[in-house]
Formats: C-alpha cells, structure tokens, sequence
C-alpha cells in the first residue's frame, strides 16, 4: 500500500500552492511522455477502485485508461451493483475496501459522505465529484488554461451560470493560486455568504449581468444549468437561467485572447451557444483529455509522494 503519510484529494484546498504546481509539472511530464508512446509506469501493481454513485463519461475514463498506464489495475463499483445499493454504511463500504486496494476515487452526492468514508479509509481517497466539490475537474482546467496561457496568478476567470460544485471550487483554486473569479448567477442560485465567508475582491467578485461578468475576462467557464441530483429542478432551472446562455457577445466582452471551457457534458443552446463551444476560442476537447494526465499526477502524488 502507500508509503507516506496518508493523504486524501477530498477538496481543492486540501493541497497547498507548492503542491498544485507540483502536480501540474508532473502533469506535463506524464502528457508529455504519453504523446511520444513512452512508458509511465510508477505505479506498477497497484491498485484504484472507483466508486460511482451518480452517472459519468470522462472521469471513469480518464481515471481508468490513467491508472492502466499507469501500469495498475482499477475496480469499477456503483451504487446499483455494489452492496452501497441496498443500504450498506458508506462507513463499512471503506473498512473494506481499504484493506483491499491502494486508492479509492469516489462519485458521489453530499461532500459529507466523502467525507466519512475517508475517516475510516486506510489509502488515499480522491472526490471525482460531489455536489459541493469537483476538485479533479479544477486541476484539469487550471492546467489547460496553463498550457494555453501561462500562469493564472493575476489573471481573470469568469463563471457564468450555476454556482454548483465547481463555482465553489473555482473560489478555493482562486484563493490558493492567486487569480480573481468573476460570477454571475441568478438569484436563488447564487454563491450562499455561509459557504464563503468573506474573500477579498482580488479573489472574488459578483455580478448580476453576465456580460459584466465576462469584461476582460481571461477564461470564460460555464456548466450544465441542473446538475446531477437536482433533476426536479430542470424546469424552474430552464427558466431562471435563460438569460446566462454564454454567446458570442458575452465572449466579445472578454479580453479578445480569452479561452472558453466547459467541463462537459454540454447543452448546445442552453449554459453556451454552439457558435461559441465549437469556436476558435473554445479548449474544451484539451480540458477534457487534461482530466487523464493530472489525475495520473494527483494518483502518483498521493501514493508515492515526490518523486
Ligand atoms: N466533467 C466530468 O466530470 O464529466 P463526467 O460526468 O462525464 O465524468
Ligand atoms: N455540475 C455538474 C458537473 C458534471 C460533470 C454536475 O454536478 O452534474
């Protein structure tokens, strides 16, 4: 199993500044030597299992094809197939499955259940996406915005949209690294004041218009308007959000460089036109392959400390 102090990916702040560049180092190594067909096997023999409780494309995948590259093994659970389905305490599901493998990433509903299983896990846990969190995510898009834009320290990026799990992490990354976050969101859907305290406005600042939002902006980011486990909201959602559609005049106001990301999947017509998605100034293919890479850092990280 894992030789240093254990350690979990449980939110984006539980790593420090000086760790998150690390990772995105190590991230354009193992990128790097994955586009010249170069063995990266670091983690020969070990083994990840991911736990799903909500549906996903690319984390699985990425998480998947990264640690058989990686050169281990993953076990692939959900709530449907796994005894988590009929009731078992997510609190014995980690006795278990600890003792058993050396990672464990887990998809899931509230930041409290993650939560609980890491107090009773022995290995590292990753969040592949909580209803509050979507830390993976974050690290793929701060190292796409790198790899096309250079240092984010200084720079702008604005959310458009639902202040859903990854607004929130959006905030964190913005307080750690040092960027400002601009949001617009409707009301009713808005940052809550408890969950934030009170950042500064070189970290974060609010508006009501997006296009505001989105003035001189550096990254222009938006998701889905109904996330998973909010589905009864779909049309209540449709409705308030109808106005945060991010299109070519919202991308005009940004600085004329700005990129566009969207962690997928995507609703052409709803959070972002489809003249803006499939654009020039859109990454969202890279952001999404970035998943891979980063999480192979983050797994190596957390298992083998500094290499
Ligand atoms: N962006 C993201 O997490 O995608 P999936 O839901 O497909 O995993
Ligand atoms: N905010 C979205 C992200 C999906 C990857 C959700 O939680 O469903």
């Amino acid at each position: 199993q894992q030789t240093g102090p254990l350690r979990h990916f449980l939110q984006f702040r539980d790593f420090t500044k000086e760790e998150i560049l690390y990772l995105f180092d190590r991230a354009k190594l193992i990128k790097d030597k994955f586009k010249r067909y170069e063995p990266h096997r670091p983690l020969h023999d070990r083994n990840l299992a991911m736990v799903f409780e909500k549906a996903s494309t690319r984390t699985r995948v990425s998480f998947e094809a990264g640690m058989y590259q990686m050169g281990g093994s993953v076990i692939h659970l959900t709530t449907g197939d796994s005894q988590l389905g009929r009731s078992e305490p997510i609190e014995d599901t980690a006795r278990v499955i600890s003792r058993m493998v050396d990672l464990v990433m887990i998809r899931t509903f509230e930041q409290t259940r993650i939560e609980r299983f890491a107090a009773h896990s022995r290995v590292p846990v990753i969040n592949g996406l909580t209803n509050e969190f979507h830390p993976c995510q974050i690290l793929a898009d701060i190292f796409t915005f790198i790899e096309h834009q250079g240092p984010i320290q200084g720079k702008t990026v604005a959310w458009i949209g639902d202040a859903n799990n990854m607004a929130y992490t959006w905030l964190q990354a913005a307080e750690i690294l040092g960027f400002t976050l601009h949001v617009s969101a409707p009301k009713g859907y808005q940052l809550e004041a408890a969950r934030i305290g009170q950042p500064s406005a070189q970290v974060l600042r609010q508006f009501d218009d997006p296009i505001e939002a989105c003035r001189g902006a550096h990254l222009v980011t938006t998701d889905v308007w109904t996330s998973m486990g909010y589905e009864d909201e779909n049309e209540a959602r449709r409705k308030a959000f109808a106005n945060w559609c991010v299109d070519a005049e919202m991308m005009a106001a940004a600085d004329p460089a700005a990129l566009f990301m969207h962690c997928l999947p995507a609703h052409r017509g709803e959070e972002v036109s489809a003249d803006v998605i499939d654009g020039p100034q859109s990454v969202v293919w890279d952001e999404a392959e970035n998943r891979m890479h980063v999480q192979k850092a983050l797994m190596e990280f957390l298992l083998l400390g500094h290499l």
